[in-house]
């Protein structure tokens, strides 16, 4: 457009000089501090293949039918039990040290499709297994994950789904206070299955991965935890090596994070050591000799009266000798959240104008640790001694506190050998209507059309 033709016709019209010299400078102003990337430039060619969800995109309501649930839970059952890996001909079999990002997936899409974009473009991923861990079972949602090509991967799926048990416990029971009638019943428990399920998921995940994968029983690798709403940085693995190499150095140091809130001026090549808590709790990274400690104090995690897993944990670090534990984190994250974002997409080209000219990859890292004239500085950070609330039914402390005990995961091949415990309590027969025997055989299961 010509500027000059166009000021000389606003002149003609009338209007003042001033008018056109402060549009002008409106306009100039947004170029400069406002720059958007185009979408093109953020996400790369051989990557668009990922970016199949528009922001706009709804899930339909899904109301599955008692027979399709229970097909369902077949299949579920099957692929946990058969826990395959994909693209191990191109990059290699998993071995014990094969390190792991577990990413937890509900139905987020739109935002899931941009954390694989992002996990594609991160420097040595294909040395890593990619673990995605469902609480939702969708074909539109499998089909993006079993079109990633940059690493090996595989899906598992969480048995106790809202979307497997819709009207009974462990989803929403009619024995809630917060039915889905949205009624209030006086003599009721107080949990909402809604939200329980994210904590259930968390551990259930971590149970599986470090107890029931082939490998699991001489794993040496670290394992990140990812959630759907993540976007990792491309040096994410480049800094996990020298995080692995500091707990050499710092000993004690049994956590890793990779994520905390962003602020201004923060270093790409700096990680600070501080005992872990909560908002560090994205990206968070450990290895089994953790999780075994974590194992032990499990009632810690089950039995505390709150819906985050994180304050949950936390709990359970308190039961450590130490009273606390230790994390090594960066201090520029590099898991950044998308879910204070109005989207992925919005997320995404905001978080690639950030990286414009950021010094990723450093050359020379060095761990700061914090202390004043009392020493270090939150050295035993406590949580609320009550957690907040919600997580208060015997029901739901029950499955935390075995959350295996139906998935058909022993080592055998023979199905038929898995026997499930006869329970009698009241409260111990909620939990195993979760059960469900396999009662085909797996070439029968195989052969399902399952829609
Ligand atoms: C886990 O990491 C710690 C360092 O924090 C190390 O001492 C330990 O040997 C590791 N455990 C396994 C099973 O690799
Ligand atoms: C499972 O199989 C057994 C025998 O093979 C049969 O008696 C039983 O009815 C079956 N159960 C279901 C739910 O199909």
């Amino acid at each position: 457009m010509n500027l000059k033709l166009l000021i000389y016709r606003a002149r003609v019209r009338g209007v003042p000089v001033y008018c056109c010299f402060l549009l002008l400078l409106y306009i100039l102003y947004k170029q400069i501090f406002h720059p958007k990337l185009k979408h093109a430039d953020c996400v790369p060619q051989h990557l668009q293949q990922y970016v199949k969800f528009n922001e706009k995109f709804m899930w339909e309501p899904c109301e599955l039918q008692s027979a399709e649930i229970s097909k369902l839970a077949s299949t579920i059952e099957l692929l946990n039990y058969e826990r395959t890996v994909f693209q191990t001909q191109k990059y290699g079999i998993v071995t014990s040290k094969t390190n792991m990002l577990v990413v937890q997936v509900h139905r987020d899409v739109e935002r899931l499709q941009y954390l694989i974009v992002s996990l594609a473009q991160v420097r040595d991923v294909e040395s890593v297994l990619l673990v995605f861990s469902h609480s939702y079972y969708d074909d539109r949602i499998n089909k993006l994950v079993s079109g990633i090509t940059f690493c090996r991967f595989m899906q598992i799926f969480y048995p106790y789904s809202l979307q497997l048990y819709p009207n009974k416990f462990p989803g929403i029971d009619p024995d809630d206070c917060v039915s889905t009638a949205g009624r209030t019943k006086r003599f009721c428990s107080s949990r909402d299955g809604r939200l329980t399920e994210h904590k259930h998921h968390w551990w259930w995940k971590a149970n599986f991965i470090f107890n029931n994968l082939d490998w699991s029983d001489t794993f040496k690798g670290t394992v990140v935890f990812l959630q759907e709403d993540d976007y990792v940085l491309p040096d994410l693995l480049y800094m996990l090596r020298y995080m692995t190499r500091s707990q050499a150095y710092l000993p004690g140091l049994h956590l890793l994070s990779f994520g905390r809130p962003r602020a201004k001026d923060l270093d790409f090549d700096v990680l600070s050591v501080s005992s872990w808590h909560p908002p560090f709790d994205k990206g968070l990274a450990f290895n089994k000799s953790l999780w075994h400690k974590i194992s032990a104090v499990s009632s810690y995690y089950c039995l505390y009266d709150d819906l985050s897993w994180s304050y949950s944990l936390l709990n359970a670090f308190r039961k450590f000798n130490e009273g606390h534990v230790d994390m090594v984190a960066t201090q520029m994250p590099r898991v950044v959240s998308t879910s204070t974002f109005p989207s992925g997409r919005a997320a995404m080209q905001q978080i690639a104008l950030w990286l414009v000219g950021a010094r990723m990859f450093p050359s020379n890292v060095k761990a700061v640790m914090l202390y004043s004239s009392t020493g270090r500085v939150n050295s035993g950070v406590k949580p609320p001694p009550r957690g907040n609330g919600g997580w208060g039914d015997l029901r739901d402390h029950l499955l935390c506190l075995d959350p295996l005990m139906s998935t058909t995961t022993s080592n055998t091949n023979d199905m038929s050998a898995t026997t499930y415990s006869q329970t009698t309590t009241k409260a111990a027969d909620y939990i195993t209507v979760a059960q469900h025997k396999m009662n085909m055989s797996i070439a029968d299961l195989r052969n399902m059309n399952f829609k």
